[in-house]
């Protein structure tokens, strides 16, 4: 076979605190490099082509602190950067074409970390960083042990690959896990659950629905907020409209928060809390692109004593573990039966690709209805 194209999206440099990644200047569609899938060395590993690719919020605080290889480490996160100057790390779905691993096959569908091209060999190398942890503070996690590839069910049809970026994939296994180890919910209980439209919120919703709960859900437009309504949720609101401490005060006390925003939104639900109620912390998304000293900073931690509260926060991969088995057997047949629903905007060919990233960025649905994703079917 001749060599054919390997378009990529390159991380090309380093983006200023705060500021969002310009389309072309640090994320930049690159189609300059060509491949030859059948027989470029395998070195022991495996050959994958992407199917889909996923954005992740997260990677905001993965660009913006990043420095290259020399990195300066003074702003906070808790994984490693990405290189500059490399192509962009993701979770992406992926087809085995070539294999010198007896546990991969070609044709095997897998799930994992990869760089945001058309073919890659496996184990990735070139955004890959040599990892000495005495370079970081001890609780950095290397970006790169986040994602290895692991095989995925096929649907046969029953559902679009596409939901492996979603539901059925890290941000549904990251709800999942999360909700069955810290929720401990009741029939009955209400729960409010911030950034309700995002992927892990409107699994998080459903999941509440199926135990029985209240759901209270925030999201940052009117479409969106009807979109919370077809999910389930009892009380959705636009939180640019109307403030988070108003609603709650109103449909409150919360038994469970599950916190996706962080600053306001944990503070309002933090002063509406039940007695014995349990705080999630998923992720803090209203903070990730502002500096230190510029954010919110809650006020009313004493509330988390005075009301019993137990805050439990967590990062997915470190608990996923214990209920993987059970997400893999649940989600995708609950998806194939049609009891859970997720939605997916979909954005065509590895040239779209930064300004899919540029708009999960800037809030996803604001400028696309769904969770983004880079499908490279087809190429
Ligand atoms: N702990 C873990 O292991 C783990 C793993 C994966 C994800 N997460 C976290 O889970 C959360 C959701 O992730 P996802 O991948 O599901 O997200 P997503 O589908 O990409 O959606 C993110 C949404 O966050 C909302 N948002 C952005 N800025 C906001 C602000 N200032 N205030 C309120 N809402 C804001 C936007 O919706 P609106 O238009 O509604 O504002 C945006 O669409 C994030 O906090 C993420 O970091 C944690």
């Amino acid at each position: 076979m001749a060599p054919v194209p390997n378009p990529r999206m390159i991380y090309a440099k380093p983006i200023p605190q705060g500021a969002w990644p310009v389309v072309g200047e640090h994320l930049v569609y690159d189609n300059s490099r060509t491949i030859d899938p059948e027989t470029v060395p395998l070195n022991g590993g495996f050959l994958t082509k992407a199917l889909y690719l996923r954005t992740r919020t997260n990677a905001a605080q993965a660009l913006s602190r990043t420095c290259g290889r020399g990195c300066a480490k003074s702003i906070a996160s808790y994984s490693s950067p990405m290189l500059a100057g490399a192509p962009v790390v993701g979770l992406c779905v992926m087809q085995i074409v070539r294999s010198e691993k007896p546990e991969f096959k070609p044709g095997d569908l897998v799930y994992g970390a990869s760089h945001w091209e058309l073919y890659t060999v496996q184990p990735y190398m070139e955004a890959r960083r040599i990892w000495n942890p005495a370079e970081w503070p001890w609780w950095t996690a290397n970006m790169d042990d986040f994602g290895d590839a692991q095989k995925i069910p096929d649907p046969k049809g029953a559902f679009s690959l596409s939901k492996y970026c979603s539901v059925a994939g890290s941000p549904g296994m990251t709800a999942y896990v999360s909700w069955k180890k810290y929720a401990n919910a009741k029939k009955g209980e209400t729960v409010f659950v911030s950034a309700g439209a995002s992927a892990v919120g409107s699994l998080i919703i459903q999941l509440a629905k199926l135990d029985g709960m209240k759901v209270i859900a925030s999201a940052g437009s009117d479409a969106k907020v009807e979109y919370l309504r077809s999910l389930g949720c009892d009380v959705p609101f636009n939180y640019k409209k109307k403030a988070y401490k108003e609603v709650l005060g109103e449909h409150g006390p919360l038994d469970v928060y599950y916190d996706n925003v962080g600053a306001e939104a944990l503070a309002a639900a933090l002063d509406n809390m039940n007695l014995f109620g349990r705080v999630i912390i998923c992720g803090q998304v209203a903070e990730y692109n502002v500096a230190p000293e510029d954010r919110f900073g809650i006020k009313n931690t004493d509330m988390i004593f005075k009301r019993n509260v137990t805050v439990s926060g967590f990062l997915a991969p470190y608990i996923a573990g214990e209920y993987m088995g059970q997400f893999f057997e649940d989600v995708p047949r609950m998806l194939a039966e049609g009891e859970l629903k997720s939605t997916e905007r979909i954005y065509e060919g590895m040239e779209a690709a930064p300004q899919a990233f540029v708009d999960m960025l800037k809030g996803g649905w604001d400028t696309a209805e769904g969770k983004v994703v880079v499908s490279l079917v087809g190429m």
